[in-house]
């Protein structure tokens, strides 16, 4: 089963900033997740809320605010004080900590609030000019756009993210058209979910960091977890094997 850095190596390090990526790219798993909003002067930013209040020594949106402005902001200090004046990274600057390592990159579009008119075509204009089509997987919980995602530029992956218990998910899945299901943990393993795994769509679980349920989902068929502790977990799924 293969391990994603959630939001980076956000269980250590802040999430979603540099130090939390630059860490899981010395990491031997699989792959790194981030989360995608737009500022209000259009550019791309990595950061998991629609405000920056949780995780900054701000407070309001993000598309209100334009990237200098949110770069004047202490994003790491609420973590610990030892990552004082980490800042909000742009999209392209978390591709670039991965520019050279093997990581499958998950950036999901949080798109489900906001709908951020034309990020969809933002990010894929930045992925394929970096050249990392064929090492992104591009997911949401808004499904219009991985649909549009799909249209655009049909060789990158998509993952449809859900927190339900599905009923028919292979047919919604399929009619997306999406090519993975990410999904919380607990309805990852509801017998409505058989049919996916016997479809052979791939499974993704988020959030996992818990070894029981990591080795529960292994065993069900799940492709890979999305965990906070990606160092942890490697050591416990590699000592199992
Ligand atoms: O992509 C998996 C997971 O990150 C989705 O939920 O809220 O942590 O972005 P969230
Ligand atoms: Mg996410």
């Amino acid at each position: 089963m293969n391990i994603f850095a959630h939001r980076g190596a956000s269980g250590t390090y802040p999430e979603n900033t540099i130090s939390a990526f630059k860490e899981a790219s010395y990491l031997p798993v699989h792959g790194v997740e981030f989360d995608v909003h737009m500022t209000a002067d259009n550019e791309l930013v990595v950061i998991h809320d629609e405000k920056i209040n949780r995780t900054s020594d701000g407070k309001g949106y993000v598309k209100d605010m334009t990237l200098s402005e949110l770069k004047n902001h202490d994003f790491g200090s609420w973590f610990s004080a030892d990552f004082a004046g980490e800042t909000i990274p742009t999209l392209q600057e978390v591709l670039e900590v991965f520019s050279s390592t093997h990581h499958v990159l998950n950036i999901e579009l949080k798109s489900d609030i906001f709908p951020y008119d034309g990020m969809v075509e933002k990010v894929i204009e930045l992925v394929t000019a970096m050249q990392m089509e064929s090492r992104v997987i591009l997911s949401s919980f808004d499904h219009g756009a991985i649909q549009k995602a799909k249209q655009l530029a049909p060789s990158i992956k998509t993952g449809a993210l859900f927190m339900e218990v599905l009923v028919n998910p292979v047919d919604y899945i399929r009619n997306i058209p999406a090519d993975a299901l990410h999904v919380l943990f607990p309805a990852a393993i509801r017998p409505s979910m058989q049919e996916v795994f016997e479809a052979g769509l791939p499974v993704r679980t988020f959030t996992v960091n818990d070894e029981k349920y990591a080795k529960m989902l292994e065993q069900a068929g799940v492709e890979a977890i999305f965990t906070d502790y990606p160092e942890k977990m490697y050591t416990i799924l590699q000592a199992k094997s």
